[in-house]
């Protein structure tokens, strides 16, 4: 069909409204696109943001909870079986107490037949095998040097110390009969397998030495007698001698930085008193 010029012009007329109406369509469709977006955006900026700061109120709430006391009563100080009880120049042990569940750690022995001081109480023992084997895997060798230690051992020992040194210098170092952690089945000397500085204060400058004093409340044991305490615990530095007493205590004794007796706001003694209490 041929088309007169007059159509022609009608036609392109219309054409040309037809695509200005359709481009107008087109822009208010991507405005309102872009605005929605727009607005999602902010919406979710907005969702994120109180999300965040619920986040963050929770958490600072959660820090400044208070958290529950440490429970100080929880095991005796007093009952010779108990993990807590506390022994000392003034506080002494039955001499016939002996715990029950003695066993050789699976350690490195000092005296590898197992011989006399070669036992702890089965927790301890247990205890000390883990940290060991942790030693161990930072390339950190520790024997047994000493565990348990009977009533008559101890005294063996003592004597020994008081013929070598006199008693007063004995007294620095070595408990008396009954008033040994040793024979709680608690506590352990540990030592360099290489058999260097064993039971000496060059222990704690070894490698090994300062292994366990980092690591030791890990595994439930404390240096119980620390360096420039000996007016606290009645005994010079001792990095070798650990008691074990729970990873819950140790933890709290590492972090205070407290001796046994004062964490439980016991009275201390340098020397023996006269009034000795008798445990159970
Ligand atoms: N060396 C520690 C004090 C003891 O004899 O038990
Ligand atoms: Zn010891």
């Amino acid at each position: 069909m041929i088309r007169s010029r007059r159509t022609r012009r009608l036609w392109s007329k219309k054409s040309y409204y037809r695509n200005i109406w359709w481009l107008l369509a087109g822009v208010t469709v991507l405005v309102v696109l872009i605005a929605g977006y727009v607005l999602w955006l902010d919406d979710s900026e907005v969702v994120e943001q109180i999300t965040n700061q619920v986040k963050k109120s929770d958490e600072s709430e959660q820090s400044t909870a208070v958290q529950p006391a440490f429970d100080k009563t929880k095991y005796s100080l007093i009952e010779s079986a108990s993990p807590w009880v506390v022994v000392n120049k003034s506080r002494k042990l039955p001499s016939s107490y002996r715990a029950a569940d003695l066993v050789v750690p699976k350690v490195t022995l000092r005296y590898p037949t197992g011989g006399s001081e070669m036992q702890l109480r089965t927790e301890a023992a247990q205890a000390l095998q883990e940290m060991f084997t942790a030693a161990q895997s930072d390339g950190v060798k520790l024997m047994l040097a000493s565990g348990f230690r009977s009533y008559n051992t101890q005294s063996a020992v003592y004597s020994r110390h008081v013929r070598d040194y006199g008693q007063t210098e004995a007294d620095k170092v070595s408990a008396r009969p009954g008033h040994s952690e040793h024979q709680t089945g608690w506590a352990t000397d540990v030592a360099p397998a290489s058999g260097k500085c064993v039971i000496a204060d060059c222990f704690g400058e070894m490698a090994e030495g300062r292994w366990v004093a980092a690591n030791s409340a890990k595994y439930g044991f404390i240096i119980r007698y620390p360096a420039g305490k000996k007016s606290l615990t009645g005994y010079s530095y001792e990095p070798w001698h650990l008691r074990y007493v729970g990873v819950e205590l140790a933890a709290e004794i590492a972090m205070g930085g407290q001796t046994l007796e004062q964490f439980f706001g016991l009275p201390t003694y340098s020397s023996y008193p006269s009034d000795i209490l008798q445990l159970q």
